[in-house]
C-alpha cells in the first residue's frame, strides 16, 4: 500500500507537469492540455482528471513505439537476410524517398516484419486492466458488473 502511494504520488506529479508543460506550450499549434482545459470550462472535468487524461496519453504514446524500435533492431541483428529483403523491396519501391501509407500495398514484406514485430514482442503483452460497467455474457463466459478483467494481448 506505501509503495502504491508512492508511485501514485509519482504519477500524479509527472501528469501534472506534463499537463502544465502541454498548456504552456505554443510550438503544437493545438495542444493537446489547452483544448482539455478549455473544454473542461464546458465539461467540468476536475484540473486533476485533465493532467491524468494528458499524462496517460503520453505514457500510452512514449514506451510503445520506442519498445518496438528497440525489438526492430534486436530482430535485425538476429535475421539480418530478412531485413536485406525488407531494405531491396523498398529501396525498389521508393527509391530514395521515404515509404508513405500510398506504398503500403507494394510493400508486403515490410508488413510483415512490422506485423510479426509486433505479435513476437507486443509492448504491452497484457494490455491494461479494465472492469465491467454492466454483466456481459461471453460464449461461455459470465463476468458480473464490476468484474477486474486483464486482456491477454500476447
Ligand atoms: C507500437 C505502438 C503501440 C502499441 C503496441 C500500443 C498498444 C496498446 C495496448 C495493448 C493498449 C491497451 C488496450 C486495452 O487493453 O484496452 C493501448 C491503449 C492505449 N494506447 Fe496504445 N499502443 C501503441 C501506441 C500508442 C500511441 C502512439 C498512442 C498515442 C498517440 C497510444 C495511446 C493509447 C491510449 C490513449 C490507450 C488507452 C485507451 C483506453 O483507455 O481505452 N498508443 N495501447
Amino acid at each position: 500500500m506505501r509503495e502504491s502511494n508512492a508511485w501514485f504520488e509519482e504519477m500524479n506529479r509527472l501528469s501534472l507537469h506534463l499537463y502544465d508543460t502541454s498548456c504552456a506550450s505554443k510550438e503544437w499549434g493545438i495542444s493537446f492540455g489547452a483544448s482539455l482545459r478549455d473544454r473542461e470550462r464546458k465539461s467540468g472535468l476536475p484540473p486533476q482528471e485533465e493532467a491524468w487524461l494528458t499524462g496517460q496519453l503520453f505514457l500510452a504514446a512514449n514506451d510503445t513505439p520506442s519498445t518496438s524500435l528497440a525489438y526492430l533492431v534486436l530482430a535485425i541483428v538476429l535475421y539480418p537476410s530478412q531485413f536485406i529483403t525488407a531494405r531491396q523491396q523498398i529501396d525498389a519501391v521508393v527509391g530514395g524517398s521515404m515509404p508513405c501509407f500510398e506504398d503500403w500495398d507494394k510493400l508486403p514484406l515490410v508488413e510483415a516484419i512490422m506485423k510479426e514485430l509486433l505479435r513476437w514482442r507486443p509492448p504491452a503483452p497484457l494490455g491494461v486492466p479494465h472492469v465491467t460497467s454492466e454483466e456481459i455474457r461471453y460464449g461461455k463466459y459470465f463476468l458480473p458488473k464490476g468484474t477486474s478483467s486483464v486482456a491477454n494481448i500476447w
